[in-house]
């Protein structure tokens, strides 16, 4: 595995693969990785001739008063992991290498970006596509991994490759959950033992919400069932959001006549917590 930290490095190296006919795929992370990075590397690794990863904690995507400072950071640990996955570049740039003095330009998502998580985390998806956009610039991927996990920035990433005419093909993974539910999350390291077994009530509420439509419930029913499961079973302190949207455009949709998307956004103590799962209405 190699270990690059300049981008000029990189680019170099990705293009020479390509030069010889070898396929890239890519997984942008911001390290402190865990089963569900891994998976998403696994997914890569079985598609592509090379397998590239960057780790890098984005400032850009982080607000003032946002974890920046305290977001969990282990180099030695991450280049493990990824030479454990056949990992053959781990791209690992420094915040100046990203945004040399003078940087400016930003790239900024359409109105999906101001709803759910940019309503919330105001510039964070401006933060999220302007790194993604460099990152593929740097790396030239073939494919882009992300997860469903967060499904709003993978719908905002698909939408700027349409949208900027991006040479890349987007593969969107399944979320990977611990044995009790639990989506993996850098931030679940921040739970406390007691706020981890609160963190179950999420996955539970949205399970018992897919039951709902299943049965054929309406969505303000379905949310209903959501809402009183994740208030009895997690005390969470904040329900930031729970919706059903259409998973591509992330309108809220009021009638569940094919696929919709149930989204929530929770706070358990201070960490915030985010998943989603897929509804479908029962065949007619
Ligand atoms: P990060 O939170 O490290 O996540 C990196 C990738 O792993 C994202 O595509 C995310 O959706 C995926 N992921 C995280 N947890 C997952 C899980 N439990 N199951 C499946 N996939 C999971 O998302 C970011 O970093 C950043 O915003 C980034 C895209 C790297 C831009 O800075």
């Amino acid at each position: 595995m190699r270990i690059v930290t300049r981008p000029d490095a990189m680019r170099e190296l990705a293009l020479r693969a390509r030069r010889s006919g070898e396929t890239i795929g890519f997984v942008p992370t911001m390290g402190a990785l865990h089963d569900g990075h891994a998976a998403l590397f696994a997914r890569a690794r079985g598609e592509s001739r090379r397998l590239a990863v960057s780790v890098f904690v984005n400032p850009l995507q982080f607000g003032p008063t946002e974890d920046f400072e305290r977001y969990p950071r282990n180099d030695l640990n991450d280049a493990r992991v990824c030479r454990g996955e056949g990992v053959d570049w781990l791209y690992m740039p420094t915040p100046d290498q990203v945004y040399p003095q003078g940087f400016t330009t930003r790239v900024t998502p359409g109105p999906m970006g101001d709803t759910y998580e940019g309503a919330l985390r105001p510039g964070h998806f401006v933060g999220v596509l302007t790194v993604v956009l460099k990152l593929l610039e740097t790396m030239r991927p073939h494919t882009l991994y992300l997860g469903q996990k967060d499904a709003q920035q993978a719908a905002l990433v698909g939408r700027m490759i349409r949208d900027l005419d991006l040479p890349v093909h987007l593969t969107v993974s399944p979320t990977v959950r611990e044995r009790d539910g639990v989506a993996y999350s850098s931030r679940n390291a921040y739970l406390t033992s007691e706020e981890r077994l609160r963190a179950r009530g999420l996955p539970r509420a949205l399970r018992a919400a897919r039951q709902k439509a299943r049965q054929g419930a309406t969505v303000r029913s379905i949310l209903a069932e959501a809402t009183r499961t994740l208030k009895r079973e997690s005390k969470p302190d904040k329900i930031d959001y729970l919706a059903v949207v259409d998973p591509r455009t992330f309108e809220p949709i009021h009638r569940l006549d094919s696929r919709g998307l149930l989204i929530a956004a929770v706070r358990i103590g201070r960490t915030r917590l985010l998943d989603n799962m897929s509804l479908s209405a029962p065949r007619s």
